[in-house]
């Protein structure tokens, strides 16, 4: 094909595989409807959106000064409170220099996957960014199958049959817990086993915790770290627990050992080359985030709560109409199912998990994800809800979830008296599915 004249020309792994990711594109589509004035229930997007700590405010006002460039890995001081807070988290002994901070752990992800010569394994379905940020490194993938009628279970048998394929010795593994797009957690046998299993293969396995404060019970979310501490990278941050999205702060932990400091020695020299540093005033506020402050502390919790009671409820709702999905045990994602409809749907044009979504949007003006951005299957008719920003879409709304939670913090008074776009989102789906009958 003739080169068009101009002398700007797109590299192949650009043209080949760059597309915007579909959760912010999403999002996009949203606020356009909202700007024409569109009824849309925001399920598509999963951010957080409580308001910022008083304290943390108060910290970052207090370093608004702080303008210099500080050392690539992340500022010391952070690093230290950052060690503590992994350390009980992990019930490990973290040093903070097995700890670095990054814009957010998006960009740390893709560190680790540019800093390692290995191909990478996925479940299906797991969160967006993960293939195509390998893709963008040339490095190869492989997906884990699993099926909606498993209820998108990884299983260690399937990872078997997935890793005797790949002829590269070195291999990464990718988990996400709890999970997004589908609120699972691996429980502690689960992931003795697979500790066991990554060791005798010698797989790195890279385990995104950035939910790891927001599971639905209690202090119940435990790391792979903990039984395979030689062979896992953890990666989290603040945008979930603290709604602190946009202010890009991600923490990576490196095992403590040889292969460690080597990472660790790789990662600093990609943060040189790409972002020197994170951004001063919000590395000093993200001390008081890490450091355990009593009303911090109880602050994540209310958060969790909050978003636990309005999961919960959006999967009772969805579990109601007949679709299959997992009862989310953290986060604030839904997956459910609607093979069961694929006649019916078929009938009205839907084929695909993107045909779906793009149904929903256009007739129940329900804005979702498709099950194929996640990597499942694109026949699967699955789909992504998010709770977490309904009856949140804005800072004043978000303020009055947050005191209504306070005021009395019953869960079903709550959702009843306060959430009415959540509640009218799940009539919708009861109404789209009643519609198939
Ligand atoms: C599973 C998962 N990992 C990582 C991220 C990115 O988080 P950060 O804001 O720290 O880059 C997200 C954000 O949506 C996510 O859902």
């Amino acid at each position: 094909m003739s080169q068009p004249n101009t002398p700007f020309h797109l590299s192949s792994v650009v043209r080949e595989h760059l597309v915007p990711s579909p959760t912010l594109a999403i999002n996009e589509q949203v606020q356009r409807m909202w700007a024409d004035g569109e009824t849309v229930y925001h399920l598509g997007f999963g951010e957080s959106r409580f308001p910022v700590h008083p304290k943390i405010q108060e910290a970052l006002r207090a370093n608004v000064h702080q303008k210099s460039y500080l050392a690539g890995q992340g500022l010391f001081e952070l690093r230290e409170a950052a060690a503590r807070a992994y350390s009980r988290r992990l019930g490990l002994d973290i040093a903070p220099d097995q700890v670095i901070i990054g814009p957010g752990s998006k960009s740390l992800i893709f560190a680790v996957q540019l800093a390692l010569d290995a191909p990478l394994i996925l479940p299906t379905p797991s969160w967006v960014s993960y293939e195509p940020q390998a893709h963008l490194l040339s490095k190869p993938t492989h997906r884990i199958p699993s099926s909606p009628a498993g209820g998108y279970v990884l299983s260690l048998d399937a990872l078997e049959s997935v890793t005797a394929q790949i002829e590269s010795e070195n291999k990464i593994l990718l988990i996400t817990s709890p999970d997004n797009p589908t609120g699972k957690m691996y429980d502690e046998d689960f992931l003795r086993r697979l500790a066991d299993f990554c060791r005798q293969r010698q797989i790195v396995v890279i385990s995104d915790e950035i939910y790891g404060l927001l599971p639905h019970t209690p202090n119940q979310h435990i790391s792979l770290a903990r039984f395979y501490p030689e062979g896992t990278i953890v990666l989290s941050g603040l945008s979930k627990h603290l709604s602190l999205g946009g202010w890009r702060l991600g923490v990576g932990v490196v095992p403590d050992s040889a292969e460690g400091r080597q990472l660790m020695a790789a990662l600093k020299v990609v943060a040189s080359e790409i972002w020197s540093t994170p951004t001063g005033p919000i590395q000093y506020a993200a001390v008081i985030a890490y450091g355990g402050d009593p009303d911090v502390v109880a602050y994540i919790d209310e958060c969790r709560r909050i978003h636990m009671i309005r999961t919960q409820y959006l999967w009772r709702e969805l579990a109601a109409t007949g679709a299959a999905c997992t009862q989310p045990q953290g986060a604030f994602y839904i997956f459910p199912n609607f093979d069961r409809w694929r006649e019916p749907l078929a009938a009205r044009g839907v084929h695909t998990s993107v045909d779906l979504a793009h149904y929903l949007l256009t007739e129940y003006q329900l804005a979702t994800l498709p099950g194929s951005a996640f990597g499942a299957p694109p026949r699967d008719l699955s789909l992504r809800l998010a709770s977490s920003y309904l009856d949140m879409e804005t800072d004043d709304k978000a303020q009055a979830i947050l005191d209504a939670y306070r005021a009395n913090p019953d869960p079903d008074v709550f959702i009843r008296d306060h959430n009415p776009a959540t509640q009218e989102a799940a009539r919708r789906f009861h109404a789209f599915v009643g519609s198939l009958a």
